[in-house]
Formats: structure tokens, C-alpha cells, sequence
């Protein structure tokens, strides 16, 4: 039987609280359905450079490596947000590492849990059963094309650019995601004005003719944007790049309420890397009440993506519904109609979730 490989990084703050969380699950899905996980640690971020001067130390860089997935915290520490001029840095840690592991696709679940409704900004009956999966391509886009100033400064531009290839590889990842669910893929472009959205767009197409069982429709990013808080029941996987992707995810954190619930994965050729979108949170770090869901929820994802344990994965995520429906509540989730009994802390949350 092969033997897993799971490099554990908590990082920094409660990025190190809530890892621990998602660990311990890891531990108990591999004994109660036999699989052989082993498990590895290392450092990264800002105990990184304490531990080591480097945000990105070699033997992390080695470990990750030679790891079948990562399961990450946060890095970060209010020294370095308060002096911007500081030149070692634990974001470099995290940059440095998504680099060079070569990830291409980010997977953003956003599902409302039911007994969360209240959470969010949004009304509870648009937002009720939205279950949304996005693909946002990471290494291509305007964050990566030539960039420059001319006219002594005072005109600059950045590429918009894009290759075959790097749309056909996440293009493919949504279409085989679409078939484990509801089969519906919309991918989001501004192909009226963009060229490589056009590219984009022919590319997703040709695709999709791989896929028949899959519904695919293209939407423009603005319309998007307004759709999605309009009636983001209406999408189930958004494929997009690098620029929408990112502002789409933002917008879409607000459907689920917190962002102590909202988990990532990240894929390359090789390894997988998992986080919550949160950061290292300094104003509650050694609190013990940092909510470990998002952690808990990125093990899930690890799990399907990384393993292809579907079952597993669900599991996992049947454990946090019904914890939640158990009336269970991490501060940050917790509202007025929370008894005191029910609010739990990172610790105790755990705990109920195993
Ligand atoms: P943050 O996500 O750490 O915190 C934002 C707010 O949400 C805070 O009030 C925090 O208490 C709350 N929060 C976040 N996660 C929570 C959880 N699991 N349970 C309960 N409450 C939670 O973002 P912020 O404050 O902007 O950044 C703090 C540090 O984290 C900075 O040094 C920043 O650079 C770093 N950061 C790191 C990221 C990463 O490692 N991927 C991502 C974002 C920020
Ligand atoms: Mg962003």
C-alpha cells in the first residue's frame, strides 16, 4: 500500500493553532478508513526567519518537495505589517513556495452552511443551498505579462496574457470537477473587448467537447459580478483567471459568512498545498479561539484533490454540518441567539468535530 506523504506547516499565529486541528483529523480519517498517512513538519513565514533568517528555509523547500500534499496555516506577524521596510519577510516564505511547487489552479469552495444563514450580509433566501467551486488559473494574466512605465512615468501598462496550454490544463481540472457535481460549468471572460479572453474562450470550448456531459455557458466578468450576489444558486464550478478570479473570490468569501470558514487548494504537476484564506490573525493569536473549520474544511479538500478520497472528504465535511447543526459555535460564527454553553474554542470545536 503506498504510504502518503503530508508535509505539516503551520506557519505563523493561529495559522499554527488551526493546522493542528486540521492534522488531527488527517490522523483520524487514516485509521478509521486504514490509510497509511505519515506526516512531516516545517517552517515557513516568520518562525521561519526567527528559527533560521530565512522566510523560506532549504529544508522546507526539500520537505515540500518530497511531500503528496501540504497542509498549510498562515504566515505573518504584525512586526513586519507595521514596517514595511523591513526587507526579509514571511510573505516571501509563501510566495517563494507557491513558485516553486509550480501551482497553476486555485480551487475556492464558498458553500453556505444552512445553520449559517445569518452570517452573512446577503439575504438568507438568496443565499440558501449556494454551493459554488471556483478555478482561478495563478500563473498567467496581467499579474505576469510585461509590465513598464513610459512617458517619463506618467503612462504604465501591464500584458493581459495567456497561453493555449495554460487554459487548456485548469480548463480540464473544472470540466473533471463539474462531473463529480452538479455538471455545470460557467467560464468567465471579457471576451467582447479582450483578446486573450478570446483566446480563453475558444480554448474552453474546444475543452468542453471532451466533456458532453458537462454544461458549459461563458458570462461576461461584469455580469458575473452582479450574478453572483444576485443568484449565486445559478453556479456551481466558475472557471476563470488569474485578475477575475481574484476578485470574484473575494466578493463570493461574503455568501459564506466568516472568513474562519473558507478553505483553498492550490494544484500543480506534482504536490497539492492546502490553507484557509484566513492569515495568522495577530488580534486573537494564543487566544485558543480561533475557529479550525477552514482548516478542518482544507483537509477535506486535500483529501479529494490531492488522494481522490471523495468519501473521505465528505465525511469530513458531514462532521462540520453536523457539528454546526449541533448548534456548536466558534465566536466568530456565533450570534446573539448562540447560548454561552455552545461557544466553544479551537480546542473544544476540534474536539466536536472528531
Ligand atoms: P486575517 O485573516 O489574519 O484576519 C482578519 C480578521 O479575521 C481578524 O479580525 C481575525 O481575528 C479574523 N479571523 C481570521 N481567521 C479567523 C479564524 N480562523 N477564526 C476567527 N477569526 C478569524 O487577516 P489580516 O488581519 O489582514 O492579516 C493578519 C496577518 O496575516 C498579516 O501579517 C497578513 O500579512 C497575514 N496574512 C497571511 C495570509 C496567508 O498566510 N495566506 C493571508 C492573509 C493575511
Ligand atoms: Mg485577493
Amino acid at each position: 500500500m503506498k504510504q502518503y506523504q503530508i508535509l505539516v506547516i503551520g506557519g505563523d499565529g493561529i495559522g499554527n493553532e488551526v493546522t493542528a486541528w486540521g492534522k488531527r483529523v488527517l490522523e483520524e480519517i487514516g485509521s478509521l478508513y486504514e490509510h497509511p498517512f505519515a506526516f512531516d513538519t516545517a517552517l515557513l513565514g516568520h518562525a521561519a526567519i526567527e528559527a533560521t533568517g530565512s522566510p523560506l528555509p532549504e529544508e522546507t523547500l526539500r520537505k515540500a518537495h518530497g511531500s503528496d500534499a501540504i497542509l498549510f496555516g498562515a504566515i505573518g506577524h504584525p512586526k513586519y505589517d507595521n514596517d514595511p521596510s523591513l526587507k526579509v519577510r514571511p510573505e516571501q516564505g509563501l510566495l517563494g513556495l507557491r513558485k516553486a511547487l509550480g501551482l497553476y489552479t486555485n480551487i475556492r469552495p464558498i458553500k453556505l452552511f444552512d445553520e449559517l444563514l445569518n452570517a452573512s450580509s446577503i439575504k438568507p433566501e438568496i443565499l440558501k443551498g449556494a454551493d459554488i467551486l471556483f478555478f482561478r488559473e495563478l500563473t498567467g494574466d496581467v499579474y505576469f505579462g510585461e509590465k513598464a512605465r513610459k512617458d517619463e512615468g506618467k503612462t504604465a501598462y501591464d500584458v493581459m496574457i495567456y497561453s493555449k496550454y495554460e487554459v487548456e490544463r485548469i480548463a480540464h481540472k473544472a470540466f473533471q470537477a463539474a462531473r463529480r457535481r452538479r455538471k455545470i460549468v460557467h467560464s468567465v471572460d471579457k471576451a467582447n473587448v479582450l483578446e486573450s479572453s478570446r483566446l480563453w474562450r475558444e480554448t474552453v470550448n474546444e475543452v468542453a467537447m471532451q466533456y458532453p456531459d458537462v454544461e458549459l455557458h461563458h458570462q461576461f466578468i461584469d455580469s458575473a459580478a452582479m450574478l453572483l450576489i444576485k443568484n449565486p444558486r445559478m453556479f456551481d464550478v466558475i472557471l476563470t483567471g488569474n485578475l477575475f478570479g481574484d476578485i470574484l473570490t473575494d466578493e463570493a468569501s461574503q455568501i459564506a459568512g466568516s472568513m474562519g470558514m473558507l478553505a483553498s487548494a492550490s494544484i500543480g504537476d506534482s504536490t497539492g498545498f492546502y490553507e484557509p484564506i484566513h492569515g495568522s490573525a495577530p488580534d486573537i493569536a494564543g487566544k485558543g479561539i480561533a475557529n479550525p473549520l477552514a482548516s478542518i474544511l482544507s483537509v477535506a479538500l486535500l483529501l479529494e484533490y490531492s488522494f481522490g478520497m471523495k468519501k473521505e472528504a465528505e465525511s469530513v465535511v458531514e462532521a462540520v454540518e453536523k457539528t454546526l447543526k449541533e448548534g456548536y459555535r466558534t465566536i466568530d460564527i456565533a450570534d446573539n441567539n448562540t447560548p454561552k454553553e455552545k461557544i466553544l474554542g479551537t480546542k473544544a470545536m476540534g474536539e466536536q468535530v472528531i
